[in-house]
């Protein structure tokens, strides 16, 4: 099917059939892995949420969720990278085998946070599945288990991924016009 393109878009990356049939592949890893026990997902608000959901539709070992908002800024002397929790988790994830579902990797600062504060907790497994995987961005190294797609430097909007908060609810994957994107 051809995406009707709106607005600011300039150019599909990857289509709604794309992803579909990528997160199923990911879908049955990650169900071969979890043979036998539940997968916990947590969900990083908000952008994961469009990915976690088809994702987890197609996994086929019982699935629990969760989900937790975090913030991220500049310190006082501008160094990037400083992650908080905004909004917890509803439940503890002591014993659980959990699978952090995120929408992007770029820096790794926001998944380094995460990874750390939630080892903490005494999971009896915690793994990462991103949808995308911006790597030329990377600063951290993060171990990244499952990612759907590893793009370029760009900035890509759409299933989840925003500019200015809009564009999340696109099928598919997009490339903003150079005169909507904002600069890297
Ligand atoms: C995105 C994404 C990650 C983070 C990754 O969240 O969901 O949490 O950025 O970036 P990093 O690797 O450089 O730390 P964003 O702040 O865009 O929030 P959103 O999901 O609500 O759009």
């Amino acid at each position: 099917m051809i995406a009707t393109l709106v607005p600011g878009v300039d150019r599909v990356l990857f289509t709604e059939e794309q992803i579909e049939s990528r997160i199923r592949e990911l879908a049955g890893e990650i169900s071969r892995r979890y043979q036998g026990r539940t997968v916990k997902l947590i969900g990083v608000l908000k952008g994961s949420i469009f990915f976690l959901t088809v994702l987890a539709r197609h996994i086929q070992v019982p699935v629990k969720v969760d989900f937790l908002g975090i913030s991220s800024f500049s310190n006082k002397s501008g160094s990037p990278g400083v992650v908080r929790i905004a909004k917890d988790l509803d439940e503890s994830i002591e014993g659980e085998d959990v699978l952090l579902v995120e929408d992007i990797v770029d820096t790794g600062f926001t998944l380094r946070y995460l990874l750390q504060t939630l080892a903490g907790r005494g999971p009896n497994s915690l793994a990462v599945c991103t949808f995308l995987d911006r790597t030329p961005r990377r600063i951290v190294q993060v171990p990244v288990d499952y990612r759907g797609f590893e793009i370029p430097d760009r900035f890509v909007v759409g299933f989840g991924l925003d500019y200015n908060q809009l564009y999340r609810n696109l099928g598919y994957v997009a490339v903003l016009k150079p005169e909507k994107a904002p600069s890297a």
